[in-house]
């Protein structure tokens, strides 16, 4: 999969180091050629050895080593990468990138090229969460280097907290999109919905449901990694925000009713991934409702379907609906499809496992105007964002 394709790993100082030989392993596995390159603290945690051995190549380990085919390696290193990675990442290796430092094969190299650069910190969360360290992140954000978010969990320092690295897989699927990804939505505009929306009841209560937002965001990302403009409006979700797109928070269905019909006219294509709930209480309690009562009857009142407003007013923008079902799966969808007024729509049975809520894959059959289906067999949300994503290529250029 990645055959030609040069990837220069840059290994820094910290407990993640361990991880780094596994992305080595991973990326080689692909057919990539893989140069480390290590800073001194890194070879504290893991030796040059272990890397030379996985990768095949010589480790670089300091700017003054004999170079290998007499060129000068920093630059050799940053023209030949097609990206370099850096993980761990310290807060010390982003603050002298951020800051202009190069003094060592690390610095210099990312200095020196023109490759994308995908940076993956791991650090103790009050250094994550320092205000310098947060600038720096920023600065380098603007000049075009990716990021990739920390996972939460417990850490060298037995804090348990955002900081660790991202596992092996995670880094090496994110390498392999940048390398791999066409940028086949780069004049598009992309509008899209995600999670569950909440209605309260009193001040504490609110009938919701379990959407976590996975399929939304992931279908967010592919949009943004192949090159369109997004803007993702979401529902109340514990998930990171992706990079590089417009995130928009709203909790109720009205307010997420309220954004999409601000945003929706400069999209061209609108992927409704979230379960909007479909009724809210008619009036809600200001006081917690006390249990003192045998029973409880709340009065709901149905909440804007938003699809079916966008589906009137749509023009030539291509709309996407998604159906969560339970029982006839096809017909339902069929029929939300047609009344909607949508392109396409991304037909889910949320009892199957591997499927809908909350899992990371999902099975779908997507569904044509023209009755057309194609059954996708279980994929990671990533990958079913793909398909849907080159559906709706397909659905433009008929137009
Ligand atoms: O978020 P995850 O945990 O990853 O789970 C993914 C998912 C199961 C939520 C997703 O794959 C999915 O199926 N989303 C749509 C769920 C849903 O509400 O389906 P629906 O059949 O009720 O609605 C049909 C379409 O109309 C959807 O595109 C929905 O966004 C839209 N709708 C529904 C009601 C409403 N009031 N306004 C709407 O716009």
């Amino acid at each position: 999969m990645l055959c030609g394709k040069n990837v220069v790993l840059g290994v820094c100082g910290g407990i993640a180091a361990y991880k780094s030989v596994e992305i080595v392993s991973r990326l080689k596995k692909l057919d990539a050629q893989v140069s480390v390159i290590m800073t001194q603290s890194a070879q504290k945690f893991v030796t040059p050895l272990t890397f030379r051995s996985i990768s095949h190549s010589p480790v670089v380990t300091d700017m003054f080593d004999e170079p290998v085919n007499y060129d000068i390696k920093h630059v050799s290193l940053a023209k030949k990468a097609d990206i370099i990675v850096i993980a761990p990442a310290t807060a010390n290796i982003i603050g002298k990138l951020a800051n202009g430092i190069a003094d060592d094969m690390l610095t210099t190299t990312v200095m020196a090229t023109q490759a994308k650069v995908l940076i993956a910190p791991a650090m103790n969360v009050n250094m994550y969460e320092n205000h310098i360290f947060k600038e720096n992140v920023e600065k380098l954000k603007k000049h075009g280097f990716l990021f990739m978010e920390p996972d939460t969990g417990m850490l060298a320092c037995g804090d348990n907290a955002k900081g660790r690295l991202p596992e092996p897989e995670m880094i090496v699927n994110q390498i392999v999109d940048i390398l791999t990804t066409k940028a086949d939505f780069k004049s598009l505009n992309v509008l899209i919905t995600a999670g569950p929306t909440k209605e309260a009841i009193d001040p504490v209560r609110y009938i919701s449901n379990h959407s976590s937002g996975k399929m939304g965001y992931a279908i967010a990302k592919a949009a943004e990694r192949r090159g369109g403009s997004v803007n993702l409006i979401t529902g109340p979700v514990n998930i990171n925000k992706p990079e590089n797109v417009n995130v928009f928070d709203v909790t109720t269905a009205e307010e997420m009713y309220q954004k999409v019909n601000e945003l929706y006219e400069k999209a061209d294509i609108i992927i409704m991934a979230a379960a909007v709930a479909d009724y809210k209480c008619s009036s809600i309690s200001d006081k917690k409702i006390k249990k003192a009562q045998e029973g409880l009857t709340l009065k709901l009142e149905k909440n804007p379907d938003i699809a079916l407003s966008i589906g009137k007013k749509k023009g030539d923008r291509v709309l996407i609906g998604f159906s969560a079902e339970t029982d006839n799966l096809i017909d339902n969808a069929k029929s939300k499809l047609e009344k909607k007024n949508m392109d396409l729509i991304i037909a889910n049975d949320v009892t199957i496992d591997g499927a809908g809520f909350n899992s990371d894959t999902n099975i779908v059959t997507i569904i044509e105007k023209s009755g057309n289906m194609i059954n996708l067999p279980i994929m990671a949300k990533d990958r079913v964002a793909d398909e849907i994503l080159n559906m709706a290529l397909k659905v433009i250029e008929r137009k």
